[in-house]
């Protein structure tokens, strides 16, 4: 069920990366040995607690698929009550991409039994991607960037919506790595304070935080996982993200890590270490949220990046 041809590459790089990096783990061993690091990670950040609702962010795609999966087993294995579990899915509107890995959430969430809510960009937005493509590069802007803003809006109002405390998303340490480094690059001190296992604002009733459990397992590790589990998912990138800045950063970290390989843990590691300080600054700006005049979502200016976004759109 993979897109195209990419595919292969992805199947034949993964004897390699088994090999290279858990040579000596069977297929059964690897699966223990990263169910036991995302657990260890919920319980040493403290990601959740037992009577907490939590939304998992799913997309069909390897990392949430992974997550929603170990979130279950999680519950299970601690005796938590699954209805305090649901899943929220956002369509962009991306055909190529997210039609086929909605259909396989939706039977992924059926077998699990997970409840999931499917949120529509274009219901919210009045257009989405794929139709609104052309002219989000027209005004200077790529479609990755736009569809970010669009789906961290929405998962954090429905989420927020439908009672979650806590949203976990399927950031892996690849994820985070870039982050960071396009946040330095970029100075954008402000957003760096939401990385982090845990991250959103610290006790605003309109944010609900977010987690990510997979903060310390690589891209190369949750694909292996995905695949010793037999799942047959979409295990490419979207189709937009070649145009992005993450894209630049993401292939720069890559060849960096081949040449010296830990690059990526060492960048996560280190930033950890201050990551208290530049939250604790962060917290302190918190009464600077305001609310968006249009929708009432929370804001850093009077209009939201949301709203501002399908103004310049659809003006
Ligand atoms: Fe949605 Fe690229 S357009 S992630
Ligand atoms: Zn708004």
């Amino acid at each position: 069920m993979g897109c195209n041809e990419n595919n292969k590459e992805c199947t034949n790089n993964y004897n390699k990366k088994i090999v290279l990096q858990h040579g000596k783990l069977t297929p059964q061993e690897f699966l223990q040995y990263f169910e036991t690091k995302v657990f260890k990670t919920i319980k040493k950040y403290k990601l959740f607690e037992r009577n907490e609702k939590i939304c998992v962010a799913a997309s069909g795609g390897k990392d949430s698929t992974a997550v929603l999966h170990l979130t279950k087993r999680y519950y299970e294995r601690y005796n938590i009550p699954l209805e305090n579990l649901f899943a929220i899915a956002i369509d962009e509107g991306i055909e190529r991409h997210r039609n086929e890995s909605l259909k396989n959430l939706k039977q992924f969430c059926k077998a699990e039994n997970i409840k999931l809510i499917i949120v529509n960009v274009k219901d919210n937005f009045k257009t989405n991607i794929d139709e609104s493509a052309e002219k989000i590069r027209k005004i200077g802007r790529k479609p990755c960037m736009v569809c970010g803003i669009w789906r961290r809006y929405l998962l954090n109002k429905y989420a927020r919506e439908n009672g979650a405390k806590k949203l976990i998303t399927g950031h892996n340490l690849d994820d985070e790595a870039q982050a960071i480094m396009m946040n330095q690059f970029k100075a954008n001190v402000s957003l760096t304070a939401s990385l982090g296992p845990i991250s959103g604002k610290k006790d605003h009733k309109m944010f609900v935080r977010r987690i990510k459990p997979l903060y310390f397992c690589t891209n190369d590790e949750v694909e292996i996982y995905c695949k010793v589990k037999g799942w047959e998912l979409d295990f490419c990138d979207c189709l937009y993200s070649q145009e992005g800045y993450r894209s630049q950063i993401k292939q720069m970290l890559n060849e960096f890590e081949e040449k010296y390989p830990g690059t990526k843990h060492g960048i996560v590691k280190s930033f950890l270490e201050i990551l208290p300080l530049i939250k604790e600054k962060a917290n302190q700006d918190i009464g600077k949220i305001k609310e968006c005049e249009i929708c009432k979502e929370p804001a850093n200016k009077n209009v939201c990046n949301a709203c501002k976004l399908q103004k310049e759109l659809l003006g």
